[in-house]
């Protein structure tokens, strides 16, 4: 399973990827908006920024709903780097999008997927990236994970070669619970990932451990 960070802050980033761990970057309007960039050249130079960081695909999102302006947006999108990933989202002109993309060799990240049938269709529109959003799923007492299960075992059972990107991810134990559902891809904030770092038996055998050592040399 690959890992990717869900985040536009560049510190973030460079902390994931000194981990060693990083596959690649995804964001979203709402993360470009936390990190502050505004203006479109600003933000291009922001994508260029976190491309530079990553040797791996990078999510950018585009803010249009009509299907010529997302066709617009996603090939000046395309245009800054070959590891931009054009996110589009789960409307009737994003299926569109995706795969007139596909047609030109774009690579796509359908996104805001709730459901099994829009996982199918975003596979069938030819996406290279399917993104379940699984804690805003759990957030309305629904089964996230379930549904990572669901779309896996479709794509399976289909062939399709879209890939299984598990977004929305609030803990450590999404990451492991997406993983046993078949997941390809889970996009983290650095916490969830710092979060599988953790348990207190570790903590307290390494601290055992060195106090032995020491105290064996005097
Ligand atoms: O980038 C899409 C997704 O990961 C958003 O997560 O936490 O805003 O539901 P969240």
């Amino acid at each position: 399973m690959k890992f990717f960070i869900d985040t536009a802050n560049i510190d973030e980033i460079k902390e994931a990827k000194q981990l060693g761990i990083l596959d690649g970057v995804t964001t979203n309007p709402s993360l470009m908006a936390k990190v502050g960039i505004k203006g479109e050249e600003a933000i291009r130079e922001h994508y260029r920024k976190i491309c530079e960081l990553v040797d791996g695909p990078v999510s950018a999102e585009v803010i249009s709903t009509d299907y010529d302006s997302m066709m617009a947006e996603a090939k000046a999108l395309a245009s800054i780097d070959r590891r931009i990933v054009v996110k589009i989202p789960m409307i009737p002109d994003g299926v569109k999008a995706l795969s007139a993309l596909r047609d030109e060799g774009i690579p796509t990240n359908c996104t805001l997927v709730f459901s099994a049938g829009q996982a199918l269709l975003a596979a069938k529109a030819g996406a290279t990236y399917v993104s379940p959003f699984i804690g805003r799923i759990d957030d309305i007492t629904w089964d996230g994970i379930a549904l990572i299960e669901e779309i896996v075992e479709i794509y399976e059972i289909q062939g399709f070669e879209t890939e299984v990107l598990a977004a929305s991810i609030r803990s450590a134990r999404h990451i492991v619970e997406a993983a046993k559902a078949g997941a390809d891809i889970v996009t983290c904030p650095l916490a969830s990932i710092k979060g599988l770092f953790k348990h207190p038996l570790t903590d307290i055998g390494l601290e055992k451990f060195l106090r032995d050592f020491r105290q064996s040399q005097g």
